[in-house]
C-alpha cells in the first residue's frame, strides 16, 4: 500500500469505529503544546488497548511509559469497577501534563503515576497484587527488562502488550545498529523463548506509519 492509501484507510476506520472524544483530543493537544513528541498510540490502537482491558476483565493495569497519558486514558476508561492503572513515567514534566490530562478526562481517581526510571520503579511494585494487563511503551532499549518485570508482576493469564515492534520494517534487519531496534528484537526473542510467555505480533499501518504490536499471555 502507498502511504496515501493506508492513511485513508486509517482515517476511515478511525471515523467509523473510534470517533472523537474531546478529552482524548485535548490530551494530545496539551502533550504537543508541552513539547512532547507525537508518538502516542494511534486512535485505533488506543481503542484496541481499551478493548483488551475489557476482554481480559482487567482490574489492575500497569503501563510503562506514560508520555501525555493518551493511552492511559483509553485503558482507564475500560477498567472493571474498582479497577486502577499504575503508569510509570521517567520525565517529571511529562507526568505533570499527564496528571492534568487524566483529571480532565475524569479518570484521575483511577490512575497512579509513578515518576522515575521504570527499571528503578518496577522493583518497588513487587509484593503488590498482580497486574492483569501490562502495556510496555517506553525506551525500547530496555524492553527485555520490562518484559521480565511484566511476568514477575503478573500471574498466569496476565496480558502483555508491547508497542512499536515493527519499526518501519527494521525489526527484520539482523544487521541493524539501531539500539532501539536491537532492544525490540531482544524483547521479541525473550517473548519467544521464555516459558513464562506465549506470544504473537501484528504489523500495523496507521497514521503513525509502519510499525506493530506484540501481544503475549503469561502462562
Ligand atoms: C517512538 C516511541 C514510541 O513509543 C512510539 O510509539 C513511536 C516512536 C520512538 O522512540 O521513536
Ligand atoms: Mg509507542
Amino acid at each position: 500500500p502507498t502511504p496515501e492509501s493506508w492513511r485513508r484507510v486509517d482515517a476511515y476506520l478511525t471515523e467509523t469505529l473510534v470517533g472523537h472524544d474531546p478529552d482524548l483530543e485535548t490530551a494530545v493537544a496539551e502533550q504537543h503544546a508541552a513539547g512532547m513528541p507525537a508518538i502516542e498510540v494511534a486512535p485505533v490502537s488506543g481503542k484496541l488497548l481499551q478493548l483488551l482491558v475489557r476482554i481480559s476483565g482487567a482490574r489492575r493495569v500497569l503501563e510503562i511509559g506514560t508520555l501525555g497519558a493518551y493511552s492511559t486514558i483509553w485503558m482507564a476508561r475500560g477498567l472493571a469497577p474498582g479497577g486502577s492503572v499504575v503508569t510509570v513515567e521517567a520525565e517529571p514534566e511529562n507526568a505533570r501534563i499527564a496528571r492534568a490530562n487524566l483529571d480532565r478526562a475524569g479518570v484521575g481517581d483511577r490512575v497512579k503515576i509513578m515518576v522515575g526510571r521504570a527499571a528503578d520503579v518496577l522493583p518497588t511494585l513487587e509484593g503488590s497484587e498482580p497486574f492483569d494487563l501490562v502495556f510496555i511503551d517506553a525506551d525500547k532499549e530496555s524492553n527485555t527488562i520490562y518484559i521480565d518485570w511484566a511476568a514477575r508482576l503478573g500471574r498466569p493469564g496476565t496480558v502483555v502488550v508491547v508497542d512499536n515492534i515493527g519499526r518501519g520494517g527494521e525489526v527484520a534487519n539482523p544487521a541493524t545498529m539501531n539500539p532501539q531496534v536491537i532492544g525490540t528484537q531482544r524483547g521479541l526473542e525473550l517473548l519467544a523463548r521464555d516459558p513464562r510467555f506465549d506470544a504473537t505480533a501484528l504489523q500495523t499501518l496507521d497514521r503513525k506509519g509502519y510499525d506493530g504490536i506484540a501481544i503475549a499471555l503469561v502462562v
